[in-house]
């Protein structure tokens, strides 16, 4: 689909980066830049790659945490509803859910932000299982890792959306 207005633009792809339209907007004018046709999802991505560290810290902290306290309040966007039913998450035994409060805690006071993964593939158990792994990695790496897989979370949403419009 192409899209020739940049509002339009923004309202269509500002969600593939969870609340942060800045990555649409910045994308938009890269786009309307003369030079080689490259795909929105590599265009959106190269604007997350280039931005400073800080920038990237504020895109993993607008992401909430998985069985956290915005999902039991219903207050989700649509996109990470989606994905975390996919998985499971909505659907913790009482221990799975206390295992997950235990782990987004001890996750925020070591690295400052949430643990982010692409869960869409995965069970409870599996992402319990990556979750204490990754409490044992040190803050750059874990810093990359959230970077890593919110791009595989974006590209996962492009592809639902693009299937929308095709359909
Ligand atoms: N993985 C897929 N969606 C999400 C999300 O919304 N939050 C976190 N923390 N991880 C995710």
């Amino acid at each position: 689909m192409t899209i020739v207005d940049k509002n339009l633009f923004i309202e269509h792809y500002g969600g593939i980066y969870e609340d942060s339209p800045w990555v649409a907007e910045l994308a938009w004018d890269r786009l309307c830049e003369p030079g080689e046709v490259q795909s929105i999802g590599n265009v959106l991505a190269q604007c997350v790659d280039d931005a400073d560290d800080e920038t990237k810290l504020a895109l993993i902290r607008a992401h909430p945490d998985l069985a956290g306290r915005a999902a039991i309040r219903g207050e989700l966007t649509q996109e990470s509803t989606g994905e975390q039913a996919s998985a499971g998450i909505d659907k913790c035994s009482p221990e799975e859910f206390e295992r997950f409060q235990e782990y987004n805690d001890q996750y925020h006071r070591k690295f400052g932000f949430p643990f982010v993964m692409a869960v869409r593939d995965s069970n409870r158990q599996q992402i319990l299982a990556t979750f204490a792994e990754r409490l044992q990695n040190d803050a750059d790496i874990e810093f990359a890792r959230a970077i890593a897989e919110i791009h595989k979370i974006a590209r996962l949403r492009l592809a639902a959306l693009e299937q929308e419009s095709d359909g």
